[in-house]
């Protein structure tokens, strides 16, 4: 017979066991308050691994597998995020011996791990059994199972399903000390399904949000084609891509896909509470996707200790080598989302595609694209994928290992990033990018300008990108912030293209500049409010004051151009296309106007003293990147922003900062060697050489300056 502790020791053990445990909780989440030190976990190392899948290679290699990357100086890996089929081969019976193996391996090696919770891909026999979890296509029929991102998230079997294999594996994995946190599902998005139980959920949704039939039809216009509802159970889904006559009220579509991306944001919150629950110390991530829109990336980082994304950085070009500012501009907005540096979880390792493959990265490639993504914020490293797989659909998805698993040039170019990264890894600890120029960047905008494009060519990512990019030639560091996050410590806000405008956004922002923002907007800013329904006044209504200026007319310019004629403020030859705002200046100064018949009245490009600020406004797309360069100057100037050093055209210049320490990256994104002139006296990190007054770049090279 067991002796019984007296109850009173019990309790006192029950409640030690109850503080130790949330004190746990709140240490961890006192960290990811601090989140630029997150990486730096490992006896004060950065993760730095791969995404590895061991169920695509027999056993007996595993171990050769994770010695290799031991000799390249990881110490991290992802596992298992499509593996359901795997640790759940029969309904409600679960395997983990195969990844109790692994983990076993790994901390031979000191190796940690990161699980992914495997939802992404339902298992054959989920969609055999239930078949209703299968997402339903617009034409009424059901995906087919035999791919990924194939499930309807509103589904109750699904997720029911879904919690029951996380609960499983976070319970069978929480005391593990291999496993150091979880990435939820993977990548998601891009699931869109029209099934009847979406239907009601919308319909509930929208009940929940508008609580009168009345303040629907208001909100949504069904005064236009008759289209008032009067039941819940009239409603229908709206299609934005089908045709003309379709059911595309714009105002129902941006509450569709508000709707679609929460259903998202709760089944990531579903899994997150079990986690949370069962592995209180174990972090939580999800890898995201960049600039990819189709959920409003804010309200899937909320619940997260810190974002991670998937940078594959030749999407923007392809085939030809080139200045990688899309890998910058994401890295911004993935810093935005919780204003925080956050991981890569997947990095491109090679040749990549599915038919057909990209160009292979060059020659110190490898690791100019490691650097850049350490220079916006990455406070991990892992690449996607430790060896190319030889069967399935992405046989052509190159890993740092090919085929035949040999351990070749881009296996070597990893291990030199990761030795780098480990001589300056003290230097990096709770350092982030802190700029004075922040971006608004904006979900409902860019689903709104999905429906009504406006002018051919208008999108939200090339609107930005007029702007970002001459910041990044001038060498200078931005934040893209949401519309909702507080202003008040930038010295210079950009809102292009801010289609979706609130009234209080609106007052926001007028404020910014009387308080002495600088802020400048542009072609089509503020046309709607918030249920996307274009604002009775003229524009640019609310901030018409702060601009100096009222816009009556505009048009699409399509085969048409203007000429522009500028003030002193620049020199040069410009041409306005795409897109014409007919400009009336109050009081504003005219930067440029229209130099052609039937607009030469009317301005082009305006700047506004306002309070203690200014306002620009540019009423045109400039197709020459030169005037973008000069604007930026006027821009800086204005905002009182000096770049530490100006590059030379493809050389990136970013900045970490923290810990009373600075230090100044150099990215040479050329074909070419660089000469980049630098401060005198300073210590560049990765080879302790002390600076003159340039420094040369190798083809792709980068250097690290303690400033
Ligand atoms: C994404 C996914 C990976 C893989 C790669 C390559 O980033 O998360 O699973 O499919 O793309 O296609
Ligand atoms: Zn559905």
């Amino acid at each position: 017979m067991s002796k019984k502790e007296p109850l009173s020791i019990q309790i006192i053990i029950l409640f030690s066991i109850l503080l130790v445990l949330s004190f746990n909780r709140l240490l961890f989440h006192a960290q990811s308050n601090s989140p630029a030190s997150i990486a730096f976990t490992l006896d004060g190392k950065m993760y730095i691994g791969v995404d590895y899948y061991p169920e695509h290679w027999p056993q007996e290699r595993w171990e050769y597998d994770i010695q290799l990357m031991k000799e390249a100086g990881f110490n991290v890996v992802r596992l298992a995020e499509f593996s359901w089929i795997l640790l759940e081969p029969r309904e409600g019976y679960f395997e983990f011996d195969w990844l109790d193996k692994v983990l076993n391996l790994l901390n031979k090696y000191n190796m940690k791990a990161i699980l992914g919770t495997p939802t992404a891909v339902m298992p054959a026999w989920v969609a055999r059994k239930y078949p209703e979890t299968l997402a339903m296509k617009s034409d009424g029929t059901r995906i087919i199972w035999g791919g990924r991102k194939n499930n309807c998230f509103s589904n109750g079997t699904y997720r029911l399903l879904s919690e029951r294999i996380t609960q499983a594996m976070v319970a069978h994995f929480a005391s593990s000390s291999i496993v150091i946190g979880w990435q939820t599902d993977n990548e998601f998005g891009d699931t869109d399904c029209r099934c009847h139980i979406c239907l009601s959920e919308f319909q509930d949704w929208l009940r929940n949000k508008y609580k009168t039939l009345d303040a629907l039809n208001k909100a949504w216009g069904t005064h236009f084609w008759g289209l008032k509802v009067q039941t819940w159970a009239e409603i229908t889904i709206p299609d934005s891509r089908t045709g003309k006559w379709a059911i595309s009220n714009p105002s129902a579509c941006l509450d569709w896909d508000r709707f679609t991306s929460w259903l998202n944001v709760r089944f990531q919150a579903d899994q997150v509470k079990i986690i949370r629950e069962i592995c209180p110390n174990h972090f939580i991530t999800h890898n995201f996707m960049g600039l990819y829109s189709g959920l409003n990336y804010y309200e899937l980082a909320k619940d997260l200790d810190f974002v991670s994304w998937d940078n594959y950085p030749f999407f923007s070009n392809w085939n030809t080598p080139g200045i990688k500012y899309d890998a910058s501009f994401s890295a911004d907005v993935m810093r935005g989302l919780k204003q925080q540096n956050f991981w890569i979880m997947e990095q491109t390792a090679g040749p990549f595609g599915w038919g057909t493959f990209s160009r292979n990265p060059r020659p110190g490639e490898i690791r100019n694209i490691c650097f850049q993504q350490l220079a916006h914020g990455a406070d991990a490293q892992i690449w996607f994928r430790w060896r190319t797989c030889t069967a399935g659909r992405e046989q052509y998805w190159h890993g740092l290992l090919g085929h035949d698993g040999k351990p070749l040039r881009r296996y070597e170019e990893a291990k030199q990033t990761a030795l780098d990264y480990r001589k300056i890894e003290k230097y990096i600890a709770g350092t982030t990018v802190k700029s004075e120029i922040a971006i608004i960047y904006d979900y409902e905008t860019i689903w709104a300008l999905s429906y009504q494009q406006g002018y051919e060519g208008n999108s939200f990512h090339d609107a930005i990108r007029r702007y970002y990019n001459a910041f990044f030639r001038a060498g200078i560091n931005v934040d893209m912030v949401s519309p909702e996050a507080d202003l008040s410590k930038y010295k210079l806000v950009l809102a292009p293209d801010l289609f979706i405008l609130p009234d209080p956004i609106a007052v926001k922002l007028d404020d910014y500049i009387k308080k002495g923002g600088v802020f400048l907007t542009d072609c089509r800013f503020g046309v709607k409010n918030e249920n996307n329904i274009c604002h009775d006044r003229t524009l640019p209504g609310l901030l018409s004051d702060a601009l100096g200026i009222q816009i009556e007319e505009y048009e699409s310019l399509s085969e048409i151009e203007y000429k522009l004629k500028v003030n002193d403020k620049f020199s040069g030859s410009f041409t306005a296309s795409l897109y014409s705002d007919w400009i009336i200046s109050n009081d504003a100064e005219i930067v440029a106007k229209y130099d052609e018949w039937p607009v030469s009245s009317y301005a082009a490009i305006t700047r506004n003293k306002y309070g203690n600020g200014i306002g620009w406004y540019v009423g045109t797309v400039i197709k020459e990147d030169a005037f973008y360069d000069q604007l930026i100057k006027s821009l800086l100037n204005d905002a009182g922003i000096t770049p530490f050093v100006q590059p030379p055209n493809g050389v990136e210049i970013s900045v970490r900062e923290g810990n009373g320490r600075k230090l100044l990256f150099i990215i040479n994104h050329t074909e070419n060697k660089q000469i980049v002139p630098v401060p005198t006296g300073k210590i560049e990190l990765l080879s302790q050489s002390k600076t003159i007054d340039t420094i040369e770049l190798d083809i792709l090279g980068v250097v690290v300056l303690i400033l």
